[in-house]
């Protein structure tokens, strides 16, 4: 479905312009994914963890990245988010090239990921962990110390606003005042989720959120990130072991492996493909 956008710029005639349905940038070109990495490729010594990786993923949609232990899969989020320079390839965020750029260039061009190991800072409270991210808060300049109490004020009430908000849609709430060090595994997860929502994100790679994580929490964040994608308009690309969460929540799914991608699909698909069943799956789903 297209939507009919009608410029009427003074001096020309009215005109109209076809612009996809969806498309959250003019200038995105729409054959290109909102995520495209292009021949990426990234070695540690002798070690060629990503070789030569190809694959897009479209907005709106929550990908899964799976593929056997040592695949590359954090590697290439590593890449992806700046942490690693590649030493071969493009990676296009919005069309834009991302390649090379620091953690914290991507991050304020609204792409956030999670790690792993979580990373809590575990002697604060939820509260004050979610408190922490919005950037450039008015109380970090030193020239505005002048106007500190009213504007800090004010903006510190917003941020901690926005924060219970979130810890309530998390159902995270009842445990704002806890040392984040204190939470379990699961929550711990959630925690990170409800970190990345505070940053606003287009897009979130999260790194194996259903690791350790017990069925009950595991369901509990399987909604929260459908909800995420269809409400707020958040991408996910999402690397998981748990061929539950996977199958039930990714569409498509993108298996690596050595490095590259070795397939994409519809879960039904990837459950089917025999190549995916030799390189990850094995008996599992046979
Ligand atoms: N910092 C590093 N230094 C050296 N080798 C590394 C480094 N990071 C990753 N590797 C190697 O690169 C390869 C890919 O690792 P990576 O962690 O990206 O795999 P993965 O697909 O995320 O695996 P898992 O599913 O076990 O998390 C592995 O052989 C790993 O040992
Ligand atoms: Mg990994």
């Amino acid at each position: 479905m297209n939507l009919a956008i009608s410029l009427t710029p003074t001096h020309l005639s009215p005109k109209t312009i076809s612009v996809p349905a969806g498309s959250s940038n003019l200038f995105h070109r729409c054959d290109e994914g909102m995520l495209d990495i292009i021949g990426v490729e990234k070695s540690f010594g002798g070690v060629k963890a990503v070789n030569g990786c190809s694959l897009s993923v479209e907005e709106g949609t929550i990908t899964g990245l799976i593929g056997p232990n040592g695949a590359g899969k954090t590697t290439l989020f590593n890449v992806i988010t700046g942490y690693y320079k590649p030493d071969r390839g493009d990676i296009l965020f919005l069309g834009q090239s991302i390649a090379g750029l620091g953690p914290h260039q991507i991050f304020k061009r609204k792409m956030y990921r999670t790690f792993q190991i979580t990373r809590e800072f575990p002697q604060m409270t939820v509260l004050e962990n979610l408190m922490l991210m919005p950037e450039h808060q008015t109380g970090e300049k030193l020239w505005n110390s002048w106007f500190r109490s009213a504007a800090v004020r004010r903006q510190e009430l917003e941020i901690k606003e926005k924060a219970l908000e979130v810890l309530e849609f998390v159902e995270l709430i009842d445990l704002k005042d806890e040392y984040a060090g204190s939470l379990s595994g699961g929550q711990k997860k959630l925690l990170e989720l409800a970190r990345s929502m505070m940053a606003e994100p287009k897009m979130v790679l999260l790194d194996e959120p259903g690791a350790g994580i017990n069925p009950t929490l595991m369901r509990k964040l399987m909604t929260k990130i459908e909800k995420l994608c269809e409400e707020e308009h958040i991408t996910f690309l999402l690397i998981e072991h748990d061929m539950e969460l996977v199958m039930n929540l990714c569409n498509p799914i993108i298996v690596m492996s050595e490095g590259k991608k070795l397939a994409q699909g519809a879960p039904e698909e990837i459950k089917s493909d025999e190549r995916v069943l030799e390189a990850y799956l094995g008996g599992q789903y046979r």
